[in-house]
C-alpha cells in the first residue's frame, strides 16, 4: 500500500518554463507531486525550480548526482535550501558517495534516494557496460541493499525489482518507480515497464509518470485516469 494518498509524481521534462509552471498549477489536486529533472533544471535552474515549487506540490528534484563523494556532497549542499521533497544520486557512485550525500542534506524536509538500475536498461544493456551476467533485478537489489546500508531513504527502481526490494528492505524504505505505462501505451525509450495498477499493487510508494500525462491531449484527465487506476487496484 502506498504511503502517498496520490502516488503519482508527474515528470515535467521540458525546457518550456511557462508550460511547466502552468501544468504544475493545473495538476494540483490531481497528482501527488511533480518531478523536475536535467532538461528543466539545466535550462532554468533555481529560479525555474522556485516558479514550479510555488504551485504548492511536493517536488522531486531528479538530478541523479554521480561523482566523487566530496563533489556530490558539495552539489547537494548547494541545493539544500531549495528543500525539495526528494533529491537523488546514482547508487553506482558507491557507498562512500551515498554516505556523503546523506550527510550533506540535513533538512528533515528532504529525502535523499538513489537510482539503482535505470528503467531504460535491460540485462543485455547491463552486460554491455560491464556488469557481470545476471538479471537486472539482482543488480537492482544489491544496489538497493547498499543504498539502505549507506543511510539513504530509498531507491528509484523498476516495478520488476520491487518485490525483492520490498521483501528484503522493508516497508519504510521509499520506493519510486518510473517506466510506468498504461496498458497499450507506447513504451518509447523505456524497457522494464509496468502498468500503474501493477506498480502500486507491488508496493511502489511513488510512480513517476511523464509522457503519458504531459503529451496527452488533456493532461489533467490523463492524470485523473491514472490515479483512478491506482485507487481501483488498491481497493480490489
Ligand atoms: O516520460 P516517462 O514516463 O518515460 O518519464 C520517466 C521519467 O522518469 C523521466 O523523467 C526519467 O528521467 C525518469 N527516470 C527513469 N528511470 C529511472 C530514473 C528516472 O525513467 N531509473
Amino acid at each position: 500500500m502506498s504511503r502517498y494518498e496520490n502516488p503519482i509524481f508527474c515528470a515535467l521534462d521540458t525546457t518550456d518554463l511557462e508550460w511547466a509552471v502552468a501544468l504544475a498549477h493545473e495538476l494540483r489536486g490531481h497528482v501527488g507531486g511533480v518531478k523536475l529533472g536535467l532538461e528543466f533544471f539545466y535550462a532554468h535552474g533555481r529560479d525555474g525550480y522556485g516558479r514550479v515549487a510555488d504551485a504548492g506540490l511536493p517536488v522531486f528534484l531528479d538530478l541523479k548526482l554521480h561523482d566523487i563523494p566530496n563533489t556530490v556532497a558539495g552539489g547537494l549542499s548547494s541545493l539544500a535550501d531549495l528543500e525539495p521533497a526528494i533529491v537523488n544520486v546514482h547508487a553506482g557512485g558507491g557507498g562512500a558517495m551515498m554516505r556523503a550525500a546523506a550527510g550533506a542534506v540535513s533538512s528533515g524536509q528532504t529525502q535523499v534516494i538513489a537510482v539503482t538500475i535505470l528503467t531504460s536498461l535491460d540485462s543485455g544493456d547491463l552486460t554491455e557496460i560491464g556488469f557481470r551476467e545476471g538479471a537486472a533485478n539482482e543488480h537492482a537489489l544489491s544496489l538497493a541493499r547498499l543504498t539502505k546500508a549507506s543511510g539513504l531513504a530509498g531507491v528509484v527502481c523498476s516495478t520488476h525489482d520491487l518485490t525483492a526490494i520490498r521483501g528484503e528492505l522493508g516497508a519504510d524504505f521509499l520506493t519510486v518507480v518510473p517506466g510506468i505505462r498504461p496498458a497499450g501505451a507506447d513504451n518509447e525509450d523505456q524497457k522494464r515497464i509496468a502498468t500503474p495498477a501493477w506498480a502500486v499493487k507491488t508496493g511502489a510508494d511513488i510512480l513517476v509518470i511523464g509522457r503519458p500525462i504531459t503529451r496527452a491531449d488533456d493532461p489533467v484527465a490523463a492524470a485523473q485516469a491514472l490515479a483512478a487506476e491506482c485507487r481501483d487496484a488498491l481497493d480490489a
